[in-house]
């Protein structure tokens, strides 16, 4: 079983975009794949028509056994399953801060899935708290949406800068280009800088598109309704250069 974190500091640069499609083509591409909607905004549950529940199963989410497998959903795709988000997420730094070996809890309760699932994406809300830690902890790799501006620059720079303070494998970390668009000169500039400072870049890279934004009115993968080629083709090409970067078959 592998780990896929899709991860940023920033908010709103194509995480959970990244995720449901991510989760949807590992799906179909035949592995056996859990989503697991970590940000209590729920965004991914929303886009595979789930509802995030008003219960409060956070502190149950890390503590007892066989809870987490109780609340996975199937999707209407096959191979796919959904741990859909819950309110009470917003809590989990309070709940991880009173726990011991408060750091790993993420991935000691993600390995009895080993032996359901080929794969696990997690969408991850956009801080740097504790939760996060546990993210960087449980995950085999972690994409990060970049959108090519110079505040994204300085994000990612924190980003690597906190695997350094913290010994963190930053080998982990693969960045991709976000929600890039080829008119637009401080992208391309900034692409082309990026690029060659950080060569983690992966190569894929996933351009603005209507397609994509529209996935709140179709609440599927656009994976799974693009007319258009080339939001399929990007996802497609990420999904594929990051499962060979775990080495899946
Ligand atoms: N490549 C793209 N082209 C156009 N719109 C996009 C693209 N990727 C994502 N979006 C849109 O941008 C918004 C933010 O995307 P998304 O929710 O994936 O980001 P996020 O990083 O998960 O945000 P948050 O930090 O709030 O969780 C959404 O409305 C989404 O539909
Ligand atoms: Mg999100």
């Amino acid at each position: 079983m592998r780990v896929i974190a899709s991860y940023s500091i920033k908010g709103g640069v194509g995480k959970t975009a990244a995720s449901v499609n991510l989760a949807y083509a590992a799906a179909s591409a035949g592995h056996e794949t859990l989503l697991i909607d970590l940000d209590p905004q729920g965004a991914s549950s929303f886009y595979f028509r789930l509802r995030t529940s008003k219960k409060d199963r956070g502190k149950s989410f890390f503590s007892r056994r066989g809870r987490l497998l109780k609340n996975i959903k199937g999707s209407n795709y096959r191979r796919l399953d959904i741990l859909p988000a819950n309110l009470a997420f917003r809590n989990f730094d309070i709940m991880l801060n009173s726990m011991q070996k408060s750091k790993k809890k993420l991935k000691q309760i993600l390995i009895p899935l080993d032996d359901d699932y080929d794969l696990i994406i997690l969408d991850c809300p956009p801080n740097l708290t504790l939760l996060a830690e546990n993210i960087f902890n449980a995950a085999d790799i972690i994409v990060v949406p970049v959108i090519p501006t110079t505040l994204s620059e300085r994000t990612y720079d924190q980003l690597l800068g906190f695997f350094d303070s913290k010994g963190y494998k930053k080998k982990k970390i693969r960045p991709f280009f976000s929600m890039t668009q080829q008119q637009n000169r401080l992208h391309t500039d900034t692409i082309n800088k990026m690029g060659k400072k950080h060569s983690s870049f992966l190569k894929s890279r996933i351009g603005f598109s209507q397609e994509i934004e529209k996935m709140g009115l179709h609440r599927e993968p656009v994976l799974a309704y693009a007319s258009k080629k080339s939001p399929v083709q990007a996802y497609r090409s990420l999904f594929n250069e990051v499962a060979k970067a775990l080495g899946m078959k």
